[in-house]
């Protein structure tokens, strides 16, 4: 029988395990009161009071842009000039330099992940991606019928896993001539972990040297980035792709959903560098064609209120001090929650910084058992490969004092009931 469906697509069930979570969280909040769930599922950031973030500093900006600039297309496919500029803006001139790079205005970052895995790999192929990384990055390999390989994220010592990604990318160069893989850093969804300037180093050398072979893309997801301890110094790693070989396409993935908490404004960047001008632009037309063939312009209004930002000093004093507030508090949820794990014994993955910690559950079996026993106590997760994801963003502090506790607790009477005496989880 012919379907409504094609083909290519009748096997899409889509099933988001954040989505999943966090609506197990709500159901249990409407039947019990807020006050007696744990609501660890949402990515979104929650203040102390469990209300969404939502900056000042942003929204009332976004109050002063006029309606026309709300209700009007972008003036270009692209993304609108100043949006773009502000970008560029934001992410380098900040600390100091001006580099030839393409900015592609997409709906959030995942516009941007989705606009790079189509317009670099042939369906069939492979991207390259952490073992443990952001679950809706299977779903786009997916949309794009776009085969997965993963790397190792963490070796055994506890860095960033080198000999993996190196070994990964040497295998998908040998098989395909080509390589597209991606890194998310600062605050990596879902670890909180954050590379080492020599992991870095490492890497651009892996990426050069095996560039010798086929082109290489590197996608840097940096959704996160604005809330990084450093702040503004992250930013200078990304002197480091002005120089690559031409065989290098370093592609950018930018979110102005975290970075203002606007999730729902949609606004995101691809920003492309390489030393090869002629196929970066190519790569650049092909994005910007995708643009116009999948959503058309990105949100006006937001591109505005970002560009408004970024670029008058003044707003843009106001919210980085506004933002520095939410930092400095998400740092004392993790503290909290990463030195009470500690002292029961409760095992993570490293933790640096950002919205999410990961409980280290290494039998998947015991980690989805663990998710549900959680559950039965209105403690809300997102189980991810290898563990179970902690959003701390969404947490106040007064439900993370005692919680890494309950959690073990629950996990004991798991292996106990199993009569599991393994020191692994
Ligand atoms: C690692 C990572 N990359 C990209 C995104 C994309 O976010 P958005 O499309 O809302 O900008 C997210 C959102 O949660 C994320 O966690």
């Amino acid at each position: 029988m012919k379907l409504f469906v094609s083909e290519a697509v009748h096997d899409k069930e889509i099933v988001d395990t954040v989505f999943e979570a966090s609506s197990g969280a709500i159901e249990a909040m409407r039947r019990d009161g807020p006050e007696q769930v744990v609501n660890g599922a949402f990515g979104t950031y929650f203040d102390e009071t469990g209300k969404l973030l939502t900056f000042d500093s942003v929204y009332r900006a976004f109050d002063q842009v006029e309606d026309i600039q709300k209700a009007k297309y972008a003036s270009s496919i692209m993304g609108s000039e100043e949006y773009r500029r502000a970008v560029k803006d934001w992410l380098f001139e900040a600390v100091g330099f001006s580099p030839t790079c393409d900015i592609i205005a997409t709906p959030g970052g995942t516009g941007a992940l989705s606009s790079t895995i189509k317009n670099s790999l042939m369906p069939g192929q492979k991207v390259i991606y952490p073992d443990i990384g952001w679950g809706p990055y299977v779903t786009i390999a997916k949309e794009h019928r776009v085969a997965i390989e993963s790397y190792q994220l963490f070796s055994e010592a506890g860095g960033f896993n080198l000999d993996s990604f190196q070994e990964t990318c040497e295998r998908v160069m040998k098989e395909q001539g080509k390589v597209l893989a991606f890194i998310n850093d600062p605050c990596q969804n879902p670890t909180g972990y954050t590379m080492t300037e020599s992991e870095w180093d490492q890497v651009q050398s892996i990426v050069e040297k095996l560039s010798q072979s086929g082109p290489f893309i590197l996608l840097h997801d940096i959704a996160y980035i604005d809330y990084n301890r450093k702040g503004d110094d992250y930013k200078r790693m990304f002197k480091r792709y002005e120089t690559l070989p031409e065989n290098v396409l370093v592609v950018i993935a930018f979110s102005v959903s975290k970075t203002l908490t606007a999730y729902g404004m949609r606004v995101g960047a691809q920003v492309l560098f390489s030393t090869n001008e002629n196929q970066r632009e190519k790569f650049m037309h092909a994005c910007a064609n995708t643009a116009r063939g999948v959503w058309s312009t990105v949100n006006n209004g937001g591109m505005r209120v970002f560009a408004d930002l970024a670029l008058d000093s003044t707003l843009k004093k106001s919210y980085l001090a506004e933002k520095s507030d939410f930092v400095t508090l998400l740092n004392e949820r993790a503290a909290i929650f990463v030195s009470e794990a500690e002292a029961v014994g409760l095992p993570l993955y490293p933790y640096n910084e950002g919205f999410f910690v990961t409980i280290r559950v290494d039998r998947q079996v015991i980690k989805n058992e663990l998710h549900l026993k959680l559950k039965t106590l209105n403690i809300f997760f997102v189980n991810v490969y290898g563990g179970l994801r902690v959003a701390i963003c969404s947490i106040p502090k007064k439900k993370l004092y005692g919680l890494p506790g309950r959690v073990k607790a629950a996990l004991d009477e798991i292996l106990a009931a199993r009569n599991d005496h393994s020191p692994s989880t």
